[in-house]
C-alpha cells in the first residue's frame, strides 16, 4: 500500500513539470485589467491573444450594466438552491425562451458552466444499453460526459472528421447495440479551428438512426449570418438534435445551453445531474448572459470585425512561414516544430518579454501527445495596428531565434 498524496511531491500528472517548478509564468499567469487586447502581463503592456473574447464584447458597458442592475435588484446569492427545488425563476425561463428562438429549436435548457452543460446532457440520456460514437478531438467534457454515462464500453471514438471511420462505427453500433446511439462532434474544434463536417455527419446519424449532439462552444455566437453557429454555418442546423454552446466564449460571461426538441429538454432537465443536484445560475449571470445575447443578435459588424482581424493574423503568420493548420474560423492555432517544448517556451518567453505580446502554449492533455501549438483567438476588440505589430514581433522572434520553419507540425498530427 502507498500513501494517495505520495504522487502529489513528483513532477507526475498534467502539466506535472510545471506544477512541481511552482510555475506562474506558462501555467497559471496573472493578466491584470479588463478582459480584452491590452492587458498587463508581470507589470508590462501586452496584446493578449489567448481570451476567447471572439466578439470584444468582455467589459461592454451593456454587460456591466445588466449585472449591476440584477445584483442591486436580487442581489449576489438569488437564487439559491437547485431550478428543481427552489432556485427558479421568471428570468431562467425567459432566457431559455430567447436562447431556443436564437438556436432554431423548440426548448432549451441553461447550465451554470459549459462543462456542466456537456456532461448533464449527455449523461442524462446515454445508458449502459447506449453507445456513445464520438470524435476522437472531442473536448474533454464530451469524454467525461461520456465515461460517467457508464457508457465506457460502448464508446467508440472515431478518427477525427472521417466520414468513413464514423460510417463504420454507426455500422457496428448498429450491429451491437441494444438500446441507441448517440454521435457527438464539435462545431468548431477549439484547438485545430477546424469544423466539423455537419451536413456529412447529419446525414449519417439520420441514415443509422442515431442522434446528434453538437458541442459548439467556438461557433456559438461566432460562425453563421446570425451568429447561430456552424449549423448555421452549414445550413444544417435542424439535422443537429441537440445543439450546445457555451457563454463563456463569445458571450463573455458564464454558464452554457442545450437546445432541441421540448420532451428532450425536458428529461435533460428533470435527468442531468448536473442541474438536479446543482445551485442554479445566480440572476445576475442570467442577466448578463442576456445582454450578451442581445449584442450577439444586434450587432453583426462585431463578426464581421472579428473576421477582419483574424484573416489578417492569420495571412500574416502564413507569410512569414509559420503553420497555422487547416483553421476555417478565428481560431488560429500556431504549430511549434516538432512539438519541441523548450523551442515552444523560448518562443513564448521572447514574444512576451521583447515584444509584450502574450500567447499561451497548448500541449498535452489538451491536444494529442507530441502537438504543442500556440491557440492564437483574434477578436473584434484587435486593431489592425495590434496585428502588426504582433507579426512584426513574430518575424523578429523567428529570426532572432533562427527558426527552421519548413517542415510543417500539424501534418504530423492530423
Ligand atoms: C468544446 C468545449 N466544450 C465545453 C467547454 C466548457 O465550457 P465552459 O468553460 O463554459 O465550462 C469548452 C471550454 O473550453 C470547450 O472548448
Amino acid at each position: 500500500m502507498s500513501d494517495i498524496f505520495e504522487k502529489c511531491s513528483t513532477d507526475g500528472g498534467y502539466f506535472g513539470r510545471f506544477r512541481a517548478q511552482g510555475d506562474m509564468y506558462f501555467s497559471q499567469p496573472i493578466l491584470e485589467g479588463a478582459p480584452g487586447p491590452r492587458m498587463k502581463f508581470q507589470g508590462k503592456d501586452v496584446i493578449v491573444w489567448a481570451i476567447n473574447n471572439y466578439l470584444g464584447i468582455a467589459g461592454r458597458d451593456e454587460l456591466t450594466a445588466a449585472a449591476a442592475a440584477a445584483l442591486s435588484r436580487h442581489g449576489p446569492s438569488a437564487p439559491m438552491g437547485s431550478r428543481l427545488l427552489t432556485g427558479n425563476s421568471e428570468q431562467h425561463i425567459e432566457l431559455e425562451r430567447r436562447f431556443a428562438a436564437f438556436c432554431k429549436k423548440p426548448a432549451s435548457i441553461v447550465f451554470n458552466y459549459g462543462y456542466l452543460g456537456v456532461l448533464g446532457t449527455v449523461s442524462a440520456l446515454v445508458g449502459r444499453d447506449d453507445a456513445v460514437v464520438i470524435d476522437s478531438l472531442s473536448h474533454a467534457s464530451m469524454i467525461d460526459a461520456t465515461v460517467l454515462a457508464s457508457a465506457g464500453r460502448r464508446f467508440r471514438p472515431y478518427k477525427h472528421n472521417d466520414m468513413d471511420d464514423l460510417e463504420h462505427h454507426l455500422r457496428d453500433a448498429r450491429r451491437d447495440v441494444k438500446g441507441g446511439i448517440l454521435v457527438i462532434t464539435e462545431g468548431v474544434f477549439g484547438m485545430k479551428g477546424n469544423l466539423a463536417r455537419l451536413p456529412d455527419i447529419c446525414r449519417l446519424a439520420k441514415a443509422y438512426g442515431a442522434r446528434l449532439f453538437v458541442d459548439d462552444a467556438h461557433g456559438f455566437g461566432v460562425m453563421g449570418a446570425n451568429g447561430r453557429g456552424t449549423g448555421e454555418h452549414f445550413g444544417c442546423q435542424d439535422g443537429i438534435d441537440l445543439y450546445f454552446g457555451t457563454f463563456a466564449k463569445a458571450f463573455a460571461a458564464i454558464g452554457g445551453v442545450t437546445a432541441g426538441e421540448k420532451s428532450v429538454v425536458e428529461w435533460i432537465r428533470y435527468n442531468a445531474r448536473t442541474n438536479v443536484f446543482a445551485k442554479a445560475l445566480p440572476l445576475v449571470y442570467v442577466k448578463t448572459v442576456e445582454a450578451a445575447l442581445t449584442l450577439v443578435e444586434n450587432e453583426p459588424q462585431l463578426r464581421e470585425r472579428m473576421w477582419s482581424v483574424a484573416r489578417r493574423l492569420q495571412a500574416g503568420l502564413v507569410d512569414l512561414g509559420f503553420d497555422i493548420g487547416n483553421t476555417e474560423s478565428p481560431i488560429t492555432p500556431v504549430y511549434v516544430i516538432a512539438g519541441n517544448e523548450e523551442t515552444a517556451m523560448a518562443m513564448i518567453a521572447d514574444l512576451r518579454e521583447k515584444h509584450g505580446v502574450f500567447v499561451s502554449g497548448v500541449t498535452y492533455p489538451v491536444v494529442p501527445r507530441g502537438v504543442i501549438l500556440f491557440r492564437m483567438i483574434p477578436t473584434a476588440a484587435h486593431t489592425e495596428e495590434d496585428v502588426d505589430r504582433t507579426i512584426d514581433a513574430f518575424r523578429a522572434m523567428r529570426d532572432s531565434m533562427k527558426l527552421d520553419l519548413s517542415t510543417k507540425p500539424s501534418q504530423q498530427n492530423r
